[in-house]
């Protein structure tokens, strides 16, 4: 079997920055590479593994599942599903019942963007300085770095950005744009920009005038993830939803 750095480069395209590591296995936060060397993992797949590499929990789960059933398409019904959902339904905001299953961040961007066009009827989005929503078409036409955008121009129409710290801007581009904006997309903590958080009260007054001009307003929460900020939902920072049934004593 072919082995390393060179041999993997030789079967994908140039498409990642990589470090030179081939790391073989994992355990809690720490992983280790070929030759047994230990690293502290500080990435987590960009937050994908919540609670760190081969917890045991999970692994029973994992396996008990492939032994069981190994894929369940929605268009049957299923209880292990049922559970999950029944759990999730705790930690979820009480206004924010409903769930739709996707497989990475960028397609529940485009689901949240397309069930708000849905909704709304409106093709406009207000997407975020520095703000990242993922890669495929939807999502990166809301996100906001040149170097990811530029191969693919042109994106979709009516996005435009303002500034992380300027909500009040908010309600004159709507007006400007004869009401064509529908949605205001945003993270609650900007990830791949830096871990920066905007000013206090900016989700807030975003939330509010989102309220008052019928908008809706989606928070990408994929690298913020579940419980990484310390409140299950990062924009549960100051009261920006609805509470959960859970919501002390998380
Ligand atoms: C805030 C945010 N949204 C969406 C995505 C896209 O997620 P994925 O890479 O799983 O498509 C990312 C990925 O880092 C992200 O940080």
């Amino acid at each position: 079997m072919m082995q390393g750095v060179e041999s993997e480069e030789s079967f994908v395209g140039d498409l990642y920055q990589r470090f030179p590591v081939t790391i073989s296995k994992g355990k809690g936060c720490k992983v280790w590479d070929t030759n047994n060397k230990e690293y502290l993992d500080c990435m987590g797949g960009y937050g994908v593994a919540l609670v760190g590499h081969c917890n045991d929990r999970v692994i029973q789960a994992i396996t008990t599942q492939a032994q069981e059933l190994i894929t369940c398409h929605m268009s049957v019904y299923n209880n292990v599903r049922l559970n999950f959902l029944e759990k999730f339904s705790k930690i979820a905001p009480i206004n924010l019942q409903k769930t739709f299953f996707t497989n990475s961040g960028t397609e529940s961007v485009e689901a949240g963007l397309k069930f708000s066009r849905k909704f709304t009827g409106k093709p406009g989005v207000l997407a975020l300085n520095g703000g990242y929503h993922g890669k495929t078409f939807g999502s990166l036409s809301v996100t906001y770095n040149e170097k990811y955008r530029k191969s693919f121009l042109p994106l979709l129409d009516n996005i435009q950005f303002i500034p992380y710290s300027e909500s009040n801007t908010i309600s004159e581009i709507v007006t400007k744009t004869n009401n064509k904006i529908g949605t205001v997309i945003v993270e609650p903590i900007q990830g791949e920009t830096g871990i920066i958080m905007p000013p206090p009260d900016f989700l807030r007054d975003i939330r509010n005038i989102c309220n008052e001009n019928g908008l809706v307003l989606i928070f990408d929460e994929i690298q913020s993830g579940l419980g990484r900020t310390g409140k299950m939902w990062a924009g549960q920072h100051g009261y920006y939803y609805a509470p959960t049934r859970f919501s002390e004593g998380y």
